[in-house]
């Protein structure tokens, strides 16, 4: 017996290049780009494979995202199932501002394809590639992140586990344990968390609109998405003490109505909801984005607000930096490429983040006695004026729409 209990707690050992921490988008693309490159790499997942596809997340992709998950080769289902949307609106108090995204970046389109969808398709390629995910995880801890022989430890099943890598990704999400294995003098935490929520419907009704429709109102923020021809996304803004319950699926369209410009509302199709939730606001960015051989990836690094829906997208192109320099560490011997990691993705989380602070700033309805150090009155006069002008001037729009679409990943050199 003693003997037994023994053995079933020495951790089993297990060797791999790349220890992936969290089985989310960030973790599975970069585990998929890196096998495909003959990177070793398991990922260690908290929860169950089905819990993270019951998460229901934004669903727009930039042209970079779109060809990453090419050269992953999981683009498929994505090819035939996802829509090319060249342009959205921008409701201004009830007026509609077409956003040519094509025309005004000379060519540049986003994809519509569920963020739920992109998870999908990775796990399956993953089964099917044959690589390793120890879902329903517990107790993972990160261990000698600064030297070279990182370890990463945890309980599945009831067996201790231990893995001996590299490299570690920290790819578990803004509640994950790797950013806290930074120690807290060695990194700066910039945070705005926004005092109102997105009260979120999903619906399988047709979309009222075959593109997006962002609308800034007197009544708040709205939002018109879609997830097929068949299934439509809407959000609304909410003060943050409201609770879901609050919110009856009647309430939610009515309230949907008042804010979207009058020829929508009136053929807007509604329907039961098949998924409401609240999610709260926030920007908030982690420096730097290392630690030794310690990566963190996407939400365990930095948080947008999801107006302009950078999230995943800027998730995508840590994955392509860090992917890129682990390659070249093992491909071409470089071994000191990967530290230059936090700064080419700091440059670009920092775009993405200043572009969804500025639309959310923009497009809602700053409900507190003051914003940004001044009342609400004289900000609301300003965020009136910016919107106005970017909205009336062919430059304006192309600000919007260059960024919109996504800036450019970084050349690895
Ligand atoms: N150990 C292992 N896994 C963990 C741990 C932990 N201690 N903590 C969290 N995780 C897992 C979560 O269960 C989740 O599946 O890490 C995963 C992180 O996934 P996401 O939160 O989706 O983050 P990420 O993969 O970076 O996805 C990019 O950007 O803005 C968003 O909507 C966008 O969710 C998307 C994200
Ligand atoms: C969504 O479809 O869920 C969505 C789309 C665009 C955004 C945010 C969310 O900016």
């Amino acid at each position: 017996m003693q003997l037994a209990e023994a053995q079933s707690n020495k951790p089993q050992i297990i060797k791999t290049h790349v220890a992936i921490i969290g089985g989310g988008p960030s973790g599975l693309l970069l585990g998929q780009l890196l096998s495909k490159k003959g990177i070793d790499n398991i990922i260690v997942e908290r929860v169950s494979g089905e819990y993270v596809l019951g998460r229901i997340r934004a669903g727009i992709l930039e042209q970079g995202l779109v060809s990453l998950l090419e050269e992953a080769g999981v683009s498929e289902r994505m090819k035939c199932e996802g829509q090319v949307h060249n342009g959205f609106d921008i409701g201004y108090y009830g007026k509609k501002f077409h956003i040519d995204i094509k025309a005004l970046t000379g060519g540049s389109t986003v994809m519509c394809y569920g963020q739920t969808e992109v998870t999908r398709d990775l796990m399956e390629a993953r089964a099917a590639s044959g690589l390793t995910t120890y879902y329903e995880s517990s107790d993972v801890a990160l261990h000698e992140v600064t030297t070279d022989t990182p370890y990463v430890t945890f309980t599945n099943n009831g067996q201790q586990m231990r893995i001996e890598c590299d490299y570690i990704a920290g790819c578990d999400g803004f509640h994950g344990v790797s950013r806290q294995t930074i120690p807290e003098d060695k990194r700066t935490e910039h945070e705005r968390v926004y005092p109102f929520g997105w009260l979120g419907l999903l619906s399988d009704t047709p979309p009222v609109a075959d593109e997006l429709i962002y609308c800034k109102t007197e009544r708040g923020f709205a939002l018109a998405s879609m997830r097929s021809p068949t299934r439509s996304r809407y959000y609304i803004q909410v003060p943050l003490s409201d609770k879901v319950e609050d919110w009856s699926d009647e309430a939610f369209w009515e309230e949907l109505k008042r804010r979207l410009p009058e020829d929508y509302a009136k053929r807007l199709v509604t329907g039961p909801s098949i998924e409401k939730s609240i999610a709260p606001l926030r920007s908030f960015v982690c420096e730097p984005m290392q630690w030794g051989n310690l990566f963190l990836v996407g939400d365990a690094a930095h948080i947008v607000p999801p107006t302009g829906a950078k999230g995943l997208n800027l998730a995508a192109s840590d994955v392509a930096t860090l992917y890129r320099l682990l390659t070249k560490a093992y491909q071409e011997g470089d071994k000191r490429a990967p530290e230059r990691y936090s700064e080419i993705a700091l440059r670009r989380v920092w775009h993405g983040e200043r572009y969804s602070w500025w639309l959310s700033n923009m497009l809602h309805d700053f409900d507190e006695g003051q914003v940004g150090g001044m009342e609400k009155a004289t900000f609301d006069s300003f965020m009136r004026s910016e919107l106005d002008f970017y909205l009336n001037h062919y430059e304006g729009q192309q600000v919007i729409a260059r960024q919109y679409v996504g800036m450019p990943y970084e050349d690895i050199a």
